[in-house]
């Protein structure tokens, strides 16, 4: 460690101290060691989700994950609670990859290309507020990776179709698991007329999945499992659904990272895991179980460049800020978004 970041930790460490009881510090699984260490809670975005909603003695709470999940964050606190991203550039790239007006006439095209069929919205929580609107005005809901597959049954319980975006990849592999068949899953390719499918395909499915991805668990392949599995026998792999259902079928488990955790966690001293998800939380379960080995399933490690947007010099300037009475940075989602993305959230904590 250098001077400077000692003398950075110190300060932020003091500053906690001084704000203890008004800010308080959530940081997603995949925030760099430097950061998270300095978290009051911890989780993947569901479980991050729930300690925001119920924050209410806190007027700050410092979001250290990407935009979406801030945005969140304000939706589901208190009107005079503040919600800070230590750097605006924290954001989601999948996320990006719908807009709320591609989605609005993608969906128009969708309803007439299916007349007399419901469909039911269901947008996965890497998304922005917007869409949560639409969705929350629709009947429809939002969804994690901890609970997408039954936000799609109870979706689909609904209605005769579900209109599923922005990832490709979290839509078929819960489709999948709930048994629903290749034929009746369709994707949408964004900018293409009716998503580039027929009248009759579009007619006939179960699950029409929006062609967003997340590059960063783009990057697992089949071929990795093959080399862990003849490398070490009986080593056992997990993945996070946003990879590729190809890759996904040939695990031995999957879930979000907060389910990541919770396997590794539970298994027996001297297993083996390769894991397939952002690098700082393998590298943090790895320190963790000094007793299990664990593998990083790509040769490479798998980076998610904006949640490493949030460092500890920028932590430590909306602290400073907050302890000379000032808000940086705040995430404020208009209140009219707000109250329609607050229904398809509140949805999903029903759910
Ligand atoms: P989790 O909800 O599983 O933490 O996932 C969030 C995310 O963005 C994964 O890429
Ligand atoms: Fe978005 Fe992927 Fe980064 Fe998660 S890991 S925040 S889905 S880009």
């Amino acid at each position: 460690m250098t001077q400077l970041q000692e003398n950075i930790f110190e300060k932020i460490a003091a500053r906690k101290k001084e704000l203890a009881g008004k800010a308080l510090i959530l940081c997603h699984h995949y925030q760099h060691e430097d950061v998270f260490q300095f978290a009051d809670l911890t989780g993947d975005s569901l479980k991050l989700a729930r300690e925001a909603a119920e924050s209410g003695k806190y007027p700050y709470i410092i979001f250290c994950g990407v935009h979406f999940m801030a945005e969140s964050a304000d939706i589901l606190t208190d009107d005079d609670q503040a919600v800070i991203l230590p750097d605006l550039n924290a954001g989601c790239p999948m996320a990006d990859m719908a807009t709320v007006e591609q989605v609005a006439s993608a969906w128009e095209e969708l309803e007439q290309a299916c007349p007399g069929q419901k469909i039911i919205p269901v947008t996965y929580v890497n998304s922005s507020a917007a869409i949560k609107a639409f969705v929350g005005k629709r009947g429809g809901s939002v969804c994690t990776s901890s609970n997408a597959e039954r936000v799609l049954s109870w979706a689909l319980e609904r209605g005769d179709k579900v209109f599923f975006f922005p990832d490709e990849h979290l839509g078929r592999n819960s489709s999948k698991a709930l048994g629903i068949t290749e034929d009746q899953i369709v994707l949408w390719k964004r900018d293409e007329k009716r998503g580039g499918n027929g009248v009759e395909k579009l007619a006939r499915a179960k699950t029409i999945l929006w062609n967003g991805y997340c590059h960063v668990h783009q990057e697992f392949m089949v071929e990795q499992i093959t080399h862990w599995r003849q490398r070490i026998p009986g080593i056992r792999i997990i993945i996070h659904p946003e990879s590729p259902w190809e890759v996904v079928r040939l695990a031995d488990q999957y879930g979000s990272t907060e389910g990541i955790i919770a396997a590794v966690q539970a298994s027996e001293p001297g297993s083996s895991w390769a894991i397939g998800t952002e690098v700082n939380l393998v590298k943090r379960l790895q320190k963790q179980h000094p007793d299990k080995n664990i593998y990083l399933l790509a040769p490479t490690p798998c980076t998610c460049t904006t949640m490493s947007c949030i460092t500890p010099a920028n932590l430590l300037w909306v602290l400073d800020n907050l302890a000379e009475g000032k808000i940086v940075n705040q995430i404020k989602v208009d209140a009219q978004t707000a109250s329609g993305a607050k229904l398809a959230l509140d949805r999903m904590l029903e759910i």
